[in-house]
């Protein structure tokens, strides 16, 4: 059965405008429903337009601070969409138990670091100050520890001399693009 797939995000969305092309090229039984963000200034919100993916704003901060009712009204405007999975892809919100569990299972990350490896922000600078060698990308199963769920795909890139934060952040941002699409198409025929 064709999986409805919900996208949320909070800025560019580069992320879901590959995965929305994957999804609707041949050979992946996945449609994207829906492509929320809790910004309405993301950019990402026109990129979906223009693919054609119906666009939802929920804005975090009509809820001066009140989590679980942002959150509750995030699922319901998702449910209207009857997703059968959630694809967060550059969404930047922490999201409550009680949300991650109404979709236990049902919900992936893409992560810039290679988990478990630099969970939360600045990941490509904490590599770089470690002294690394490689950074990547992982996608997971979203559970309610933050970025702590199942890895289900991980590409690494090497760090070169030279690098920063930024050229870092472009090097891994190229494999996500390929990751996202391929873990999700595994996620859906495993
Ligand atoms: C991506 O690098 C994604 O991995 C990261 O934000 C960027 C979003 O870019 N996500 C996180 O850091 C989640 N904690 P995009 O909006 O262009 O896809």
């Amino acid at each position: 059965m064709t999986q409805r797939v919900a996208i949320l995000i909070s800025g560019s969305g580069s992320n879901m405008v590959s995965l929305v092309k994957a999804m609707r090229a041949a050979d992946f039984d996945a449609n994207p429903v829906v492509v929320l963000s809790n910004n309405p200034d993301a950019t990402g919100l026109q990129k979906a337009k223009a693919l054609g993916v119906a666009t939802e704003v929920v804005d975090h901060r009509e809820y001066k601070g009140d989590r679980a009712a942002f959150d509750a009204k995030m699922h319901d405007v998702l449910c209207s969409y009857e997703p059968d999975i959630i694809c967060l892809a550059g969404f930047m919100r922490i999201l409550t138990p009680k949300f991650v569990d109404n979709w236990s299972g049902k919900m992936l990350n893409i992560h810039p670091a290679l988990l478990p490896k630099y969970k939360g922000l600045d990941t490509h600078q904490r590599a770089l100050d470690a002294g690394d060698t490689v950074a990547g990308c992982s996608v997971h199963i979203v559970t309610a520890e933050l970025d702590a769920g199942s890895v289900i795909g991980q590409t690494e890139v090497p760090i070169l001399d030279g690098d920063t934060a930024e050229t870092l952040a472009a090097r891994v941002i190229e494999q996500e693009h390929k990751l996202y699409p391929s873990a999700l198409k595994d996620f859906i025929t495993r």
